[in-house]
């Protein structure tokens, strides 16, 4: 008869008991921050333009860091509808209207290598969003890539709320240059800034 204390559950219990000693023999280095470490992190993208799926972002982001910088990248493969000024600018203005709590975020432009920008300006996280499966592969890719370039640096994903889930820039632009209402995936501000544009 199998006995009563090697129920799966105890077993469990057993073994985080056991925590500590187990994961010393995990083959990675465990890169522990002090606990009065500012945690800063950035938060990488097209941003062309911000939309509310961001926003959510962003704003569950300021509930783990004391700082996230939003780094707007320029992207030679995309072809913009806002200038990197003019993402800058909408961003810095709609970031005003979310709830921030005490984290401190800022909007900066930024080409290059992700893990040097990031050694620049000590931060000890990236923040991705992960909408769909779709999102997910390139994401990974791109989270080992960095992790293989500097270990110390995490990539945390974050999920928005499902009226999110499907909203992306490109397909804000899309729908918008066929015309249709696209209030509700953006700021309002964003839509303005859109129909200005196109006048
Ligand atoms: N609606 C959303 N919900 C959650 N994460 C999102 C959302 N939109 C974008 N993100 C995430 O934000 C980061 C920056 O994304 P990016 O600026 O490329 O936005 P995008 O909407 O994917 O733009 P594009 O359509 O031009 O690719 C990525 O990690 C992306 O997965
Ligand atoms: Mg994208």
């Amino acid at each position: 008869m199998v006995s009563r204390y090697h129920t799966p559950v105890l077993t469990w219990i057993h073994s985080a008991a056991n925590a500590e000693l187990e994961f010393s023999y995990l083959p990675f280095i465990n890169y522990h921050l002090p606990s009065h470490f500012m945690r800063r992190a950035i938060y990488p993208g097209s941003f062309d333009p911000v939309t509310n799926g961001h926003l959510d972002i962003i704003q569950r982001g300021c509930k783990l860091f004391d700082e996230i910088i939003v780094a707007v990248l320029v992207n030679p493969e995309k072809t913009a509808f806002f200038t990197i000024e003019e993402r800058c600018d909408i961003l810095s203005e709609v970031l005003k209207t979310i709830d921030r709590g005490d984290c401190h975020v800022i909007v900066e432009g930024f080409e290059g290598l992700m893990v040097q920008y990031a050694a620049e300006r000590e931060a000890n996280a990236i923040v991705r969003g992960i909408r769909a499966i779709s999102d997910y592969e390139y994401e990974l890719q791109m989270a080992l890539m960095n992790r293989r370039l500097q270990p110390s640096l995490e990539t945390v994903f974050m999920m928005p709320a499902e009226e999110y889930s499907y909203v992306s820039s490109r397909l804000v632009k899309e729908v918008f240059q066929l015309g249709a209402r696209v209030d509700g995936l953006v700021p309002a501000l964003v839509e303005q800034r859109m129909r200005e544009k196109i006048k």
